[in-house]
This record gives structure tokens, C-alpha cells and sequence, in this order.
């Protein structure tokens, strides 16, 4: 990570790492869970919606602390296809929090939208969630109240060759950290 005083790693989840990204969300506590969602949400609504964690060819980052994902964000299309807009949320569980973590991965994910030609990034919060509207301050999104929601905007550059190589090899990189994960599972099971 880029954030020297991090430690972790951040790469995109795969489709079969439902269940990862389903744990992270079911250990949510209460006030965050309203806060990712916007309103209360059962463990059964968690396990419906993890299971579709890349419908519609949704990009997710996860960060990780050793094998345990402990934090996410989510980038989702608006519509069929990758277009003019598209929508981000994160959710970083209480322990990591104040680290930089949603901070980080924002960068990630504006750097995805870019690549894909997304020209207006949208990312809707409760009014009262200041930790994540100074998330997006951090990459200097555009701050507007909506019926008690915060609406923030941020309008990702155009891509640029640099911008898909850095993806293209980060996701390499991130391939490689999920294999060996995978590895060390099945030597830990046998
Ligand atoms: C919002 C959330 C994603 C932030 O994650 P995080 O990794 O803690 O964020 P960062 O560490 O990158 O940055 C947090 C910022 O909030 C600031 N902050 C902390 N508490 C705050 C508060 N009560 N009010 C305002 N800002 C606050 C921090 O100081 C930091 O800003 P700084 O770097 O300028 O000091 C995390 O709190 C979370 O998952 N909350 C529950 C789900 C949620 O709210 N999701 C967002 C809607 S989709």
C-alpha cells in the first residue's frame, strides 16, 4: 500500500470470494451497518446481498490483514454498461478504522472508474457519517446535502496508458496474493 504507515494489502476480490466479503459484512456493527446501508440491515439481507457481490460486473477491492478481509469498496455500474456514471461504498470494520484504509481504496476505485471511461463518480452517505465525507474530501469530491443524504461527487480524469498499466499490473499482483492464499488454505486443510 501506498500508506507507509499501513500494513495489509489491497487487491480486487474474486467472484468465488463471496463468503469473505460476506463475513466482513456480517462483522459490521450495528452503526456501521446503517451507515453502509443507509438503514438497518439483517444478517439475512447480508448474506442476499454478498451473494451477488459482483453482479453486473461490480469491481470490489478488499483489504486485507494477513488472510482476513477486513475492509471493502465496492464500484458498481449505474445501468448495463460502464458509462458516463457509476457509484462506489465502502466499509472498513471498527478495528481498522482511523487508518487511512477507505481513504486508499478510494483511490483505487477512482483509478478503476477512469479506466472505464466513467466520467462522474457518485458516493450517497447519511448526513451524519463525517468520517465518510472526509474520505472524499481526501480526493476532493464535490460535497451536496439531498434529503438527508451527502451526495459526493468526484470527476475521475480522463485513462491514460499509465493509468491502465498500474491497474492492469496491480491486478496481477493481486491474482498472485490470491493464489497463494488459496495455497496456504488447502496445505493448512491437508
Ligand atoms: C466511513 C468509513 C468507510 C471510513 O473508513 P476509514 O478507513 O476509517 O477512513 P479513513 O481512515 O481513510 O479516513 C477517515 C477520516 O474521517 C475522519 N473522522 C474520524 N471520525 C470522524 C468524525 N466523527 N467526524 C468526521 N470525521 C471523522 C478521520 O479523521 C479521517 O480523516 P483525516 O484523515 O482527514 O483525519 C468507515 O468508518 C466505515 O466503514 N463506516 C461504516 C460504513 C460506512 O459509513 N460506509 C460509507 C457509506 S457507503
Amino acid at each position: 500500500m501506498s500508506n507507509d504507515n499501513l500494513s495489509g494489502s489491497i487487491r480486487k476480490l474474486w467472484q468465488g470470494e463471496t463468503d469473505k466479503f460476506r463475513n466482513h459484512l456480517l462483522r459490521l456493527d450495528k452503526a456501521s451497518r446503517r451507515n453502509r446501508f443507509a438503514h438497518a440491515v439483517s444478517d439475512g439481507f447480508i448474506a442476499d446481498y454478498a451473494s451477488r457481490m459482483t453482479s453486473n460486473g461490480a469491481i470490489v477491492y478488499g483489504f486485507f490483514d494477513g488472510d482476513e478481509l477486513r475492509a471493502v469498496a465496492e464500484l458498481r455500474k449505474i445501468g448495463d454498461t460502464w458509462g458516463h456514471q457509476a457509484e462506489a461504498a465502502f466499509s472498513v470494520e471498527n478495528d481498522f478504522q482511523h487508518k487511512g484504509i477507505a481513504t486508499e481504496l478510494l483511490g483505487r476505485v477512482i483509478r478503476s472508474a477512469r479506466n472505464r471511461g466513467v466520467s462522474h463518480l457518485i458516493m450517497s452517505c447519511l448526513a451524519d457519517n463525517g468520517k465518510m465525507q472526509a474520505v472524499a474530501r481526501h480526493h476532493d469530491a464535490d460535497l451536496r446535502f439531498e434529503a438527508g443524504e451527502v451526495i459526493a461527487e468526484i470527476l475521475p480524469h480522463t485513462a491514460n496508458p499509465m493509468s491502465v498499466f498500474a491497474e492492469a499490473v496491480e491486478d496481477r499482483f493481486g491474482d498472485l496474493m490470491a493464489v497463494f492464499d488459496l495455497k496456504s488454505k488447502f496445505s493448512k486443510a491437508a
